[in-house]
């Protein structure tokens, strides 16, 4: 029957037999949100959640981890749906969202920022009053672009793009004066853009909010998790066990230099 068929496949994946595919974890991720995930200019998916991964799921566990293309905006629903096991997506880790799933624990920090064109008159959050600005939909991004419009008394538009590289084409194209979006992210987006665009610069304040707190205007400081569903503790612990190894042997700090200095 059905039942005796899974449990033999089970044995199969516990016991490391190839072919099954019962030790192939299914991840679901809003690509490309560069230096995360993205693709190579070869279609090769690498990034910052691809390496850690590897580590996590690969080295750690025994697993093959295999990434899901799914909308940002209604990822969590995807997971709950069964679609794929974990979400790995550069997700911020927050109490609306943790009404739905249960996180990891921490794995990055990032704070919400905000790039403008180079030749932008922005240089403060006040200069943004009445401008238009493009966030990704279901992102934390979004939600700090409706606190800053709630703050300016309803004086700002917000665009909605499926895609942050949605986002940034619109600025490029003058279609948005501001974009707000994670640090890291808006760095990768900036570099690749030279000459286009700039941060708005911070007063210092930030350097008070934590460890790598960037030189620029942050509007809120947030953790990275990654997902998992609510009736699965037994796989979450060990992805917290295993989160710890790479930081102690070594492993996480290789992963974050490759990315993130230099
Ligand atoms: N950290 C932000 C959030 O959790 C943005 C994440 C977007 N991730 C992505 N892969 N597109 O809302």
């Amino acid at each position: 029957g059905t039942a005796a068929g899974a449990a033999t496949l089970g044995l199969a994946g516990c016991l490391g037999f190839g072919g099954s595919g019962e030790d192939t974890i299914q991840i679901g991720s809003d690509i490309p949100y560069p230096p995360f995930e993205y693709r190579e200019t070869d279609g090769t998916l690498v990034g910052f959640d691809v390496d850690i991964a590897e580590a996590v799921f690969g080295e750690q566990l025994g697993m093959t981890p295999e990434f899901n293309q799914t909308a940002f905006d209604g990822i969590i629903s995807a997971l709950n749906n069964g679609n794929f096991r974990v979400i790995m997506s550069a997700m911020t880790i927050n109490d609306t969202r943790a009404e739905k799933v249960d996180f990891s624990d921490p794995y990055f920090t990032a704070y919400q920022t905000i790039v403008v064109p180079q030749d932008s008159d922005v240089t403060t959050k006040e200069d943004l009053r009445g401008a238009t600005v493009g966030v990704q939909k279901g992102t934390t991004g979004a939600t700090a672009a409706t606190e800053l419009q709630e703050e300016f008394g309803g004086d700002l538009d917000i665009k909605q793009y499926d895609l942050i590289a949605d986002a940034f084409n619109a600025i490029l194209n003058n279609q948005v004066d501001a974009i707000i979006n994670d640090n890291t992210v808006n760095a990768q987006y900036i570099s690749e853009n030279e000459g286009e665009l700039r941060f708005v610069e911070g007063d210092g304040a930030a350097a008070e909010q934590g460890k790598n707190a960037p030189p620029y205007l942050t509007l809120t400081v947030e953790e990275y998790g990654i997902a998992f569903r609510q009736d699965d503790d037994d796989l979450r612990e060990d992805v917290n066990d295993a989160l710890a190894t790479i930081r102690e042997n070594g492993t996480y700090d290789e992963i974050y230099n490759e990315y993130f200095e230099g």
